[in-house]
Formats: C-alpha cells, sequence, structure tokens
C-alpha cells in the first residue's frame, strides 16, 4: 500500500501515487491538462520526458506505450488503456502481473453507435452512388429498398457491438449479432462460436466488425469470410465496415472481393499498419470509404474522469470495473 509523503511539489497536498501518462500516436497534452484540472493533488507524469523515479508509479494511463516500459515500474498496480481496445497493452512481452483495465463510458459507446449507423446507412442508402451522380449532375432515383428488408450482422455483442445493434434494430433492420459466448437480445438474432460463423454470415447483406484484435480474430476478415456474405438480398450486394481493428483484416482480400463483386462496398476506419501506405488502392478505390480510426475517438474530456473515479475505486478497496481477460486477450 503507498504511503502519504508530506513532501510534495504541490503545498497543501500529500504526495499521493503517482499517474504515469504513456502515449504514443496521440497526443498527451489533453490529457495532461484534464488530468491536473480534475485531480490537482496528483502527482501526474509524462512518459518519456517527466517519468521520474519508476518506483514513483502506481498508475499507468497507456496508449501504444513502448514495450518493456511496464516492466519497469516496479510499484505498478494497474494500467488503464486510454480506448476501448487493450491490444496494444497485451501485445507487450514483458506486461507485469497487474489488471489491465479498459474504458467503457457512454461518450466512447455513442460515437461508435453514431460511427455504424452512419455507415451502414450509406451503404444501405446508397450514398457514394449520390454523391458520384452529383458530380456528373445526374438526377436519378435508384429503387430503393427499406430497411425492414435488409439482413445486418453485427461481429462481436460486447459493449460496443450491443449498443450499435440495439441501435440499428431501432431503425428497423433485420439484426443478427455473432460473439464467442450465447447472448440472448432483444429484437436481435444471435449467433455465436465456430459452429454459429456460417449461418450468421450465410444471412447477413451488411456486416459490421466490433471484435477485439486477439490471436483468435487475426486475419478473420478474409476472402473465404467475405464470399459467406449474402449477396442477393434487398441490400442488392454485400458490404463490410470495419471499425474495430485493422488486424483482423486482410486488405487484399478485400480488394480482391471488391473486384470480383464478393463485396459491393467496404468503410474501413482502421488498418493493420496506419494510416495505410500511400500506394495502396484501397484509398482511391471508388467502392471503398476511409476514416483515420476516429469510429469512436477517445476523448480526454470525457474518458479521464472514467479513469480516475477507477483509480478511486482502487484506493478505496472496491474491485476495478471491466478489467481485461488476459486469457481470452479482451
Ligand atoms: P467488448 O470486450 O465489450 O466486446 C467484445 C465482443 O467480441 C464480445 O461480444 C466478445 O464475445 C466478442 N468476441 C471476442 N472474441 C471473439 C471470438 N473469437 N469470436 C467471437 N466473438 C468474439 O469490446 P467493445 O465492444 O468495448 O470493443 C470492441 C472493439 O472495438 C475493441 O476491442 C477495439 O478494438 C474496437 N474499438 C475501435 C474503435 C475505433 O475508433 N475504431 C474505438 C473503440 C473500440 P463475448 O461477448 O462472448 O465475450
Ligand atoms: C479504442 C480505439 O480502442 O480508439 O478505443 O481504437
Amino acid at each position: 500500500m503507498w504511503m502519504c509523503d508530506t513532501e510534495s511539489n504541490q503545498p497543501g497536498y500529500a504526495l499521493m501515487p503517482a499517474i504515469l501518462l504513456a502515449v504514443t500516436g496521440l497526443d498527451p497534452q489533453p490529457w495532461e491538462e484534464r488530468l491536473r484540472a480534475l485531480a490537482p493533488q496528483r502527482d501526474v507524469r509524462l512518459w518519456p520526458e517527466r517519468l521520474g523515479d519508476p518506483a514513483d508509479i502506481a498508475y499507468a494511463c497507456a496508449w501504444h506505450a513502448p514495450r518493456g516500459l511496464f516492466a519497469r515500474l516496479p510499484r505498478l498496480e494497474a494500467i488503464f488503456s486510454l480506448g476501448a481496445g487493450v491490444d496494444h497493452i497485451l501485445a507487450d512481452p514483458q506486461l507485469p502481473d497487474v489488471p489491465v483495465v479498459r474504458i467503457v463510458d457512454p461518450d466512447l459507446t455513442m460515437r461508435m453507435t453514431e460511427y455504424v449507423v452512419l455507415h451502414v446507412l450509406m451503404h444501405h442508402r446508397r450514398q457514394r452512388l449520390y454523391d458520384a451522380q452529383q458530380r456528373e449532375r445526374v438526377w436519378f432515383e435508384h429503387e430503393q429498398a427499406p430497411a425492414s428488408a435488409v439482413a445486418l450482422g453485427v461481429m462481436g455483442l460486447g459493449v460496443l457491438g450491443r449498443a450499435a445493434a440495439a441501435a440499428l434494430a431501432r431503425l428497423g433492420f433485420r439484426v443478427a449479432g455473432w460473439s464467442r459466448t450465447p447472448k440472448t437480445l432483444p429484437d436481435i438474432e444471435t449467433f455465436d462460436g465456430d459452429d454459429g460463423l456460417d449461418a450468421f454470415l450465410r444471412r447477413t447483406e451488411i456486416l459490421v466488425c466490433l471484435l477485439p484484435a486477439t490471436p483468435a480474430t487475426q486475419g478473420m476478415l478474409d476472402l473465404k469470410l467475405i464470399r459467406k456474405l449474402k449477396r442477393d438480398g434487398a441490400a442488392a450486394g454485400a458490404y463490410l465496415i470495419n471499425a474495430a481493428r485493422g488486424a483482423l483484416q486482410v486488405d487484399a482480400d478485400i480488394l480482391a472481393a471488391l473486384e470480383d463483386g464478393s463485396l459491393a462496398g467496404a468503410t474501413l476506419d482502421v488498418f493493420a499498419r496506419e494510416p495505410p501506405p500511400a500506394a495502396s488502392p484501397l484509398w482511391r478505390h471508388p467502392k471503398v470509404t476511409i476514416t483515420p480510426h476516429n469510429a469512436a475517438t477517445s476523448d480526454p474530456r470525457a474518458l479521464v474522469a472514467n479513469v480516475l473515479r477507477q483509480i478511486e475505486r482502487l484506493e478505496q478497496g472496491l474491485p476495478l470495473e471491466h478489467v481485461v481477460d488476459r486469457a481470452c486477450g479482451y
């Protein structure tokens, strides 16, 4: 347990266990500012320049922190992902045996729901086609199926998948979901496990991926899987929306599927390498919509309070919430 120190660089406060912000690929400044604003009594450190004595650090808030860093923090008590995904933390081969906590927050969930609804509707309402028509000054209305005739499938029925599936069901789509373990959800047909995957895919026209990146899901969005999607339904083709992780998708297979008609369109928010190489044909493909991993951006204005709440729980001896199951990888 941490002892309070009477010496502090902030007069009037006892020194508290330090919080380390260890991030790459995002700007730490708004996170640090928010931490200082909401918890002025806390000792906040920033990797690498203001790490200080590694033995001061009790909590690490991480986004793609360098491998091996956590193992160098001898009094670390918990690692908090600054996002919902934890693949960037679990990939560290020297990860110490402390709880890894992920973000579950209404702000993040709502952002993902917005993104999924936006892109499902974009494909369903053929907005890319109308954009192309507008560029050519073409005034022509295509036949439009009702949502109730279109079969959507959400891979991953966790916090984000369930919220997106429920919103899509409210719009009237025929929604199904697939998860590792069985689920019963209102208005959503559910499938689970390897045995349930084929049946789920064969009834799905617009596939939304909200699975975590784990050894089991790596590369699963490949040509074989895509070819199982339903192409002769009301959506007039199959569509893929991947807002999960790039490690799940095989870019070359997505391109092949777009070329041979197995896919009529794709929305890709994530890539194995971000951004994808400038030479990737996906960038300019007329049937591909690319967004810069912003489906559900972690906003420090909402999420710092979430992390601080968890730290308070830990210090009050309450169990942490949303601790990752390392054996499952999510
Ligand atoms: P959860 O952990 O709440 O849910 C994960 C879901 O995936 C669960 O339903 C789980 O099944 C299912 N699942 C995991 N492994 C398998 C498997 N092998 N086969 C079938 N189903 C599986 O995660 P969230 O919903 O909070 O987030 C999902 C992912 O979204 C994150 O891991 C992250 O990578 C990504 N993400 C992307 C963002 C972006 O901006 N692009 C933003 C935020 C998150 P079960 O229910 O049975 O356990
Ligand atoms: C996340 C992400 O995992 O932003 O939250 O990708």
